[in-house]
């Protein structure tokens, strides 16, 4: 399937919003925590397929700082599927040479969810194949105002600061940005993810719920993006 893809045009990054896994549940009269197990499987077979592609960075959207909102069963829920995430999940990782990162801000989590997520960051941290950034307790303006208090606590004056400088202080320092945003689910927003990095982001929004996203699809929108023509700006 990887086949139809020009490797020469390869997003080097996507990101994605793992959108509609509740509403997935309810239509099957299931609890939402249903949806996101199913969600969870969607996950690791979006990663697989990312890593067979040759995509570079892949940053998938799990829990933004908006979700503390939901309810407790629901955040709590979905704080264990994490720790089982980073439990069980990194060996395989490990075997095909990923290398997860978990951004956001992590002092709000359980010290639980704080100490796999390190762990799975520890035990992946020299590889040198697919980056899995898992963003939890992730908010675009979040991230925005910690570089802003970084830098200024560094002393940065008005008159220095760049770009540059607001990069290297997102949880991203060091990364491209997305080249492609992937939403399921239906919605076409944004939703406070990265909102720096996807100044010149395509955009992909499909109504598919995230647990039945197929990774025939996932090659199809990549498929799609290759014919995009990006102008960043400029006329031509
Ligand atoms: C959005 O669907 C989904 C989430 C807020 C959670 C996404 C989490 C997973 C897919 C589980 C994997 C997580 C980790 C850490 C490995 P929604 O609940 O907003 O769906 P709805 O819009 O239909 O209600």
């Amino acid at each position: 399937m990887t086949s139809q893809l020009d490797k020469d045009n390869l997003p080097e990054h996507i990101a994605i919003i793992m959108d509609g896994n509740g509403r997935w549940a309810k239509a099957k009269n299931r609890p939402r925590l249903f949806g996101h197990n199913a969600g969870m499987k969607t996950l690791k077979k979006i990663v697989r397929a990312s890593s067979d592609a040759g995509i570079k960075i892949v940053t998938m959207y799990a829990f933004s700082t908006e979700n503390w909102k939901r309810s407790q069963d629901e955040v709590d829920g979905l704080m264990n599927i994490a720790v089982e995430y980073f439990h069980k999940e990194v060996g395989e990782l490990h075997e095909n040479n990923v290398k997860i990162n978990v951004i956001g801000n992590l002092e709000r989590l359980s010290k639980k969810v704080r100490e796999s997520a390190v762990k799975a960051m520890n035990t992946t941290a020299a590889n040198t194949g697919l980056i899995l950034n898992i963003a939890l307790n992730y908010g675009g303006r979040d991230e925005l105002i910690h570089a802003v208090k970084d830098l200024i606590g560094q002393g940065i004056t008005a008159e220095e600061i760049t770009e540059q400088h607001i990069s290297d202080h997102l949880y991203t320092k060091g990364q491209p940005d997305p080249d492609l945003l992937i939403r399921t689910g239906g919605e076409s927003r944004l939703s406070n993810f990265m909102l720096w990095q996807m100044a010149y982001t395509e955009f992909m929004f499909t109504d598919i719920f995230w647990p039945d996203f197929e990774v025939a699809v996932y090659y199809e929108m990549i498929h799609d993006y290759q014919k995009r023509n990006r102008r960043y700006g400029s006329a031509e």
